[in-house]
């Protein structure tokens, strides 16, 4: 489908939400409209608000992948892409400096709030476990609900192909690439 479609389908989601608030404050709730626990289907960059079920969601609780398969096959010229988004804040060369976010270089393997010079957040601060291919593709999906209170002020990238060809592209920017796991035996 092209985005068209896509927008097509977006629209008419939001026109449906829209039709059903309104009925809402129309009749004062003469009828419940229970909202569906989960979406019926998932349109790429809606997240689900109060007006459809609950507090700005957590998003659902997603397969961490194999890495020692999926990084093997990652996309690295795509990851670099995904990361000019994330260097309006960071810089990812070696030695570079903070900018908005922390200086990312050897970020894999890195304990978490660690750059020196760098005022973290009391949230990132509460930790300092060593970032792993595991927590920045958790991290990045959704960084306000993973580090709640962190001033990261990003959305987060839904796309899980994305955060893999970012995580391997990010590998190449250490002293010496984080390892990449053995894939796990085939089940
Ligand atoms: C709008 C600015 C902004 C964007 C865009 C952004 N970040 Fe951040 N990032 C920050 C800030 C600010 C912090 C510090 C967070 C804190 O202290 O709570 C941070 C922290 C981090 C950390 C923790 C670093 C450490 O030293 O523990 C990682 C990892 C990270 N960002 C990765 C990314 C990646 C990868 C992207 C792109 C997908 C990205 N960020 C996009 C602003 C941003």
């Amino acid at each position: 489908m092209d985005s068209w479609e896509w927008n097509k389908i977006a629209g008419a989601v939001l026109g449906t939400v829209i039709f059903i608030l309104v009925i809402r404050f129309a009749t004062e709730s003469l009828f419940e409209v229970e909202p569906p626990a989960k979406e019926a289907y998932h349109v790429e960059g809606v997240v689900q608000t109060a007006s459809t079920g609950g507090t700005p969601a957590a998003p659902a609780e997603e397969a961490v992948p194999d890495f020692g398969t999926v990084l093997p096959a990652a996309d690295v010229t795509a990851g670099k892409a995904v990361a000019a988004r994330c260097e309006q804040c960071h810089d990812i060369s070696k030695g570079g400096p903070d900018k908005i976010g922390p200086e990312l270089w050897n970020v894999i393997g890195r304990p978490r709030a660690s750059e020196g010079g760098f005022s973290y957040s009391s949230a990132m601060m509460a930790d300092h476990a060593a970032w792993t291919y595991e927590s920045l593709f958790k991290y990045l999906e959704s960084p306000q609900s993973t580090v709640p209170g962190t001033k990261m002020s990003f959305a987060g990238l839904r796309s899980a192909t994305d955060r893999i060809n970012l995580l391997a592209y990010l590998r190449t920017a250490e002293d010496s690439p984080a390892a990449i796991p053995a894939p796990a035996p085939a089940k």
